[in-house]
């Protein structure tokens, strides 16, 4: 018998939004004077990207990097595997690179360590969601959306196993039989 998972909300579209909203005036206080060029993660960070990039004030490019850290399940891989290249010459830039979740902290050392070699002018980054209690590396992101504890989440980009991506909120999985 299969256990069909079900999501339980944990943040709602509304809160996301609000929080969004004091997130992007910090954002664009910083890069006063400046332009960004947001670099997004793949798949997982879309959703986030869409709703920032709009709040942006200060000229944004937009480029993209593919990233996988997990197969079709809930525990990581090994290592990160990078599967997507950027088209742009991150040289003189401020480059900001966002992510839906920070938790081991292996995507994003991976990435912030590739960039770095285009040597880019400044290099930031802001996450989603944060998970701190499950770091092995210490890594710290710049702007933080919302700090959750140990538990796997999906919606608003996340998903599990490619599912769930596309609910408006951000919820947990609670697994019930099927009826
Ligand atoms: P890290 O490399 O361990 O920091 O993991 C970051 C990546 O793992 C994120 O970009 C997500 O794609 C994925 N991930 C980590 N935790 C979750 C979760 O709770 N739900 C869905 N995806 C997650
Ligand atoms: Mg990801």
């Amino acid at each position: 018998m299969s256990m069909h998972p079900s999501p339980v909300e944990l943040l709602s579209a509304q809160r996301i939004s609000q929080r969004l909203q004091s997130l992007s005036e910090e954002i664009n206080e910083h890069y006063q004077g400046k332009e960004i060029l947001l670099v997004s993660i793949l798949d997982g960070a879309i959703i986030f990207t869409a709703d920032l990039l709009r709040l942006l004030k200060v000229p944004t490019q937009l480029d993209c990097i593919r990233i996988s850290s997990y197969g079709n399940s809930t525990m990581p891989e090994s290592a990160p595997r990078i599967t997507g290249s950027l088209k742009s010459d991150l040289r003189g830039r401020h480059v900001l690179l966002v992510d839906d979740i920070l938790d081991t902290g292996n995507t994003m050392w991976q990435a912030t360590q590739e960039i770095s070699t285009f040597k880019p002018n400044t290099l930031r980054t802001c996450v989603f969601l944060d998970k701190p209690e499950r770091r092995t590396n210490g890594f710290q992101a710049d702007w933080v959306g919302f700090s959750i504890p140990d538990e796997f989440v999906v919606g608003y980009g996340l998903d599990y196993a490619g599912h769930f991506r596309e609910l408006p909120y951000l919820a947990k999985l609670q697994t019930i039989p099927p009826a």
